[in-house]
């Protein structure tokens, strides 16, 4: 009676992993429970996170490397593995909201998220904006609810918003990764997607364009700079050690704040539960809880289907 946070299954975007061919489902080695799904199991799963009460999925793409290059050149296909996953699940499921992620590291061999400079030392930002918004209109194109640029170069969500409005999208919007920080708590995400190799030699290091974790400000900068720029949804990324900026977050837009709690935080709970150190059940609720009550109106968690399964 005197809860002030309730968790509902609505209150969840569910990441979900997708790889070509009709190979059986394949678990990622960090992150127990969660699978790089066919389309056509794709489909199956987002069909029974519907079920439960689950209104939105994340879709990323892992590709094989002989689709990817040091420019991304793939990204802008017309039919890449991310298009052709969401034609099948709209056409299966036309209300489930689906979002995709504008970024080139599925695309890249450096794993980065926009193109290099020629002397190869950072991103090229505004040629990775020109590609990014390119990507998010052949989203568009193919049915998706939202994009989500998850890149962090700078401007790019208004320029995607310019080019989603001259291409006829004006009402596809934009979930931004607003405050993404360059946490080492990505590493099993980068497994799942196969981004984590950087060629083989270079250290991936995106501290050029996603946030220090040591600043709370220049999170707030950001953020202000995608609300005005035209994002729907403003996200914090990663989401249980950032709690402090998503209250910021909160209390500085009025639009939806989105949290992602991410492949790290995930593979943490579950170490700890297979060691026998932490209740996983609990842990997990406990973990999501907080987010909410940081202030986070949705939460993308790998932790999804059970949580809305255990709230029903
Ligand atoms: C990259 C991207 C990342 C995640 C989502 N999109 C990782 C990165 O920035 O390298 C991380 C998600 C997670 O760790 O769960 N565009």
């Amino acid at each position: 009676m005197v809860a002030e946070t309730v968790l509902r299954p609505a209150d969840f975007i569910a990441p979900l992993f997708v790889v070509d061919g009709q190979a059986a489902p394949e678990e990622i080695n960090s992150m127990p429970g969660v699978f790089r799904l066919s389309i056509r199991d794709l489909v199956k799963e987002c069909r029974a996170l519907r079920k439960v009460g689950v209104l939105a999925v994340a879709l990323f793409p892992k590709l094989g490397s002989q689709l990817k290059d040091d420019e991304g050149t793939h990204a802008l296909s017309e039919d890449t593995l991310v298009l052709r996953a969401v034609r099948a699940v709209k056409k299966a499921l036309p209300e489930l909201t689906v979002i995709t992620d504008v970024a080139l590291d599925p695309y890249t061999s450096h794993g980065h998220d926009g193109v290099l400079t020629p002397a190869r030392d950072d991103v090229e930002n505004d040629r990775s904006v020109a590609l990014l918004a390119q990507m998010a209109v052949l989203q568009a194109r193919a049915g998706v609810d939202l994009v989500a640029p998850s890149d962090m170069m700078d401007g790019r969500v208004g320029a995607i918003r310019r080019a989603l409005d001259a291409a006829g999208f004006s009402g596809t919007g934009i979930m931004a990764y607003s405050a993404k920080f360059n946490s080492a708590y990505y590493g099993p995400f980068r497994e799942a997607v196969g981004s984590a190799q950087a060629a083989g030699t270079r250290l991936l290091s995106k501290a050029t364009y996603q946030l220090n974790p040591a600043n709370r400000r220049e999170a707030l900068t950001e953020v202000l700079l995608d609300d005005a720029e035209g994002a729907d949804i403003l996200m914090v990324k990663p989401a249980g050690l950032y709690l402090d900026i998503i209250r910021d977050v909160r209390e500085v837009t009025r639009k939806p704040v989105a949290a992602y709690q991410i492949s790290g935080e995930y593979a943490q709970i579950h170490a700890a539960a297979r060691l026998g150190w932490l209740d996983l059940d609990r842990c997990r609720h406990e973990s999501i809880l907080a987010i909410k009550r940081a202030g986070a109106d949705l939460i993308l968690t790998y932790f999804a289907k059970p949580m809305a399964v255990a709230l029903r």
